[in-house]
């Protein structure tokens, strides 16, 4: 290998990092939803039934602070624990009643992934 080839096969390397680690990252962004993701699911599909004071079961679903007290006596949504948030378990159907109450339709797969993906990333407001 002459000198030139050898520089030349460092800069292909290094260009292959670089575009390799910039995918992760945009990946990475991706996959981290926050409760701007999720607020509009919510909205669409559950408030009808939790939000105001006659929430069911006292579950508002309207308001990210509301959603991480819970019932007001178990939290619904476990932060970076997926399978131990009720929430996620109803939408599924893994808990009964399966949520929405008034369903099927039930929610996407798409609506779904986006849940868990958020509980998995801490259920972050921002
Ligand atoms: C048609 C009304 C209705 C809609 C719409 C609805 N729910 Fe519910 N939800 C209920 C009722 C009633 C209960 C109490 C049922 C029970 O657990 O016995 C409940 C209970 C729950 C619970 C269990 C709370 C606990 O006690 O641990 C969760 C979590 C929940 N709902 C989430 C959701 C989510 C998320 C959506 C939207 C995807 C949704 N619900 C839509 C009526 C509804």
């Amino acid at each position: 290998m002459t000198y030139g080839t050898k520089w030349m096969g460092i800069v292909v390397v290094a260009l292959g990092v670089t575009v390799w680690w910039s995918a992760l990252c945009a990946q990475e962004s991706r996959q981290r939803p926050t409760y701007a993701d999720v607020a509009p699911i919510f909205k669409q599909h559950c408030l009808a039934c939790h939000t105001g004071p006659q929430a069911a079961d006292g579950l508002r679903l309207d308001a990210y602070a509301q959603i991480m007290a819970g019932t007001g006596k178990k939290a619904v949504v476990v932060p970076h624990k997926p399978a131990k948030s009720e929430l996620l378990l109803r939408v599924r159907g893994q808990k009964k009643p399966r949520m929405p109450a008034n369903g099927p339709p039930w929610l996407s797969d798409a609506q779904t992934a986006v849940i868990e993906l958020w509980i998995q990333a801490g259920a972050l407001e921002h």
